[in-house]
This record gives C-alpha cells, structure tokens and sequence, in this order.
C-alpha cells in the first residue's frame, strides 16, 4: 500500500502536470514555438489553394444565401478621402470597393501570399494602394492615423487574449472621433454552437491540429473588452439561419438544407436580424455574425 504524505502528493501533481503538460504539447493544435509558423503557413497555402474559400469559407460557395460576394459593396459606409486600414486584407476582397468609393485604402495581412494576391487584384483594377506585412497584435503603424479600420473574418482565428490586442491597436492608430467596424461570430447561434461542439470533438478526440480554429463571442464579452476604450460600441447581429452546415475537417462542405430552400431562409434570416437590430435586442445573442462597431474619443 503506498502511504499517503505530502511528498508522494506533490510528486503526484508534478506527474499530473508533466502528464498534462506533454498532453498539451502533442494533442492540442500545434506546439508553441511552431504556432506562428504554422499559423501563418495555413493562409499561405490556402491563398495558394482556393484563396476566396480560405478566406469566406461557405459565404463563397453559398450564391442563393449570400450573392456573389466577389465584389460586394462593403458591409459599411466608406467616407470619400478618408484613410482607411483593412486589417487581415486577404486577397483583397473588401478593399477593392472600399477603393472604389474613394478612400484611401492600406491593406495589412500576416500573410505574404495573401498579400500578393491582393496587390494583382487591386492592380488589375487600376489601385496602388500600401499593402503591409505584420500581425494585428502589434500594427507597425502611427497612432492617430486612420479615419477608419475594419477587420473581418480575422479575429475568429485568433485567441481571445490576441483579439483584445487587436482591439487595442485599432484603437491606438484610429483618429479621434475615428470608427472601426470588427466582425466576429457570435456564441450563441445554433449554427456556432453545432460548429465549437464539432471542433471541440475533432480537437480533443480525433487530435485533429487545427491552427486557425475559429473562435466565438458572447456581446457581454465584446462589450467588456471595448468599455474604457471607445466612446461608442454598437453591436449588431446578422444572419440568423438554422444549423445547415455540418463543419467538421471530413464534412467541411456538406450542406444539411437543401440549396433550393436557401433564398426562403434568406428572407427568414433578414426578417428575424431587422427584429433583432431594432425591437428585440435579446434576439442579437442568436445572431451567426456580429458586427462590432466602435468609435474612438
Ligand atoms: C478569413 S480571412 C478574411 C480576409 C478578408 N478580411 C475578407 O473578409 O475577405 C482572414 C485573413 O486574416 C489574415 N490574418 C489572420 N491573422 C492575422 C493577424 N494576426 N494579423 C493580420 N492578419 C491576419 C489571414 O492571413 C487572412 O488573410
């Protein structure tokens, strides 16, 4: 029988966390040190691959939901000569109309690959605009500088305690009275849901290493982080479609609804986010995307 005492225990959790420790480091998505690289590597390649599928995922395949997003205007009002930042530019999609209404627009990616992908479209459409290399955490840019920021689709694939540097530095190189508008998807959607109870199984039981695994948000949670930061934060929800996407690393594109009933659910989708943005504001918390605005002091 072992006798029980504090040094048996102590070794106890040491083995724990050796234990844990080593279970950290060959289970979950990729080791520490290689993070960045690997990070970085799955939008190289996917700028490589499919560049408007690694960016939009289904929102490009999904025409009778969404329209052709290719070249949408932007989700937001572009003032003509104001200076613009789109932080996680991609290949460019949202620039390119933000150039076209006369901003002046500078593109910022971790992404090398992505960036050039955004330089030939924008230069195939007569722009020239500053297509920067860096990470969001820490914009190699003045503060005070912009007149707006947007950022979409990107702080889904980054940890929380990243996404609330991120929002620090929009804050820090937006101009007084500047906005910015931050997309992210939201908590509790039964569409998110199915997708984080998916991608906690494909994590944790099938060991699947995931880099850009995707991140969800409550309101309360965006609201914290911008209180004491902007003066305003508006948060609206959009997109309220049933769970049709059963995403998993096997099933990325199986589509549970069938496509002829995708314009029908469109006009329930809009229905339920006009009630939501407007009367029923708990109904936000349902929302598959949140968009975040926020204005500085
Ligand atoms: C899902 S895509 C969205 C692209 C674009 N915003 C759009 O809506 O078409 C995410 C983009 O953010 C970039 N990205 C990811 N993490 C980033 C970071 N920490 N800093 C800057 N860019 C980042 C990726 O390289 C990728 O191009």
């Amino acid at each position: 029988m072992v006798r029980w005492n504090r040094a048996f225990s102590n070794k106890i959790d040491r083995l724990d966390e050796e234990r844990l420790q080593s279970k950290r480091d060959c289970v979950l998505i990729v080791r520490d040190r290689n993070f960045m690289r690997e990070y970085v590597k799955v939008w190289d390649e996917g700028a490589l691959k499919d560049a408007p599928f690694i960016t939009m995922g289904m929102e490009a395949l999904l025409k009778e939901f969404y329209g052709d997003l290719m070249d949408a205007p932007p989700p937001f009002q572009v003032k003509e000569g104001g200076n613009v930042l789109d932080l996680g530019c991609g290949w460019g999609r949202v620039l390119k109309p933000v150039l076209d209404r006369g901003a002046f627009g500078v593109g910022f990616d971790i992404s090398e690959n992505m960036l050039k992908l955004s330089e030939k479209h924008l230069k195939r459409n007569g722009y020239y605009p500053i297509l920067l290399n860096g990470d969001g955490t820490a914009l190699p840019l003045k503060g005070n500088s912009f007149d707006m920021v947007y950022s979409l689709l990107v702080l889904q694939h980054i940890s929380k305690r990243k996404g609330k540097a991120v929002f620090k530095e929009i804050y820090r190189v937006l101009k007084r009275d500047g906005v910015a508008y931050i997309r992210v998807p939201g908590r509790f959607a039964p569409e998110n849901l199915i997708f984080s109870f998916l991608q906690f199984i494909s994590i944790h039981l099938f060991r699947l290493r995931d880099p850009i695994k995707m991140r969800f948000y409550r309101i309360g949670e965006i609201k914290k982080i911008c209180r004491g930061l902007f003066k305003e934060t508006e948060i609206t929800a959009h997109e309220f479609r049933p769970p049709w996407n059963f995403h998993t690393k096997w099933t990325w594109q199986y589509i549970i609804i069938p496509k002829r009933f995708h314009r029908g659910v469109r006009k329930i989708s809009d229905r339920l986010e006009r009630i939501a943005n407007t009367r029923f504001g708990f109904l936000k918390h349902f929302g598959v995307v949140l968009m975040v605005k926020v204005r500085k002091n």
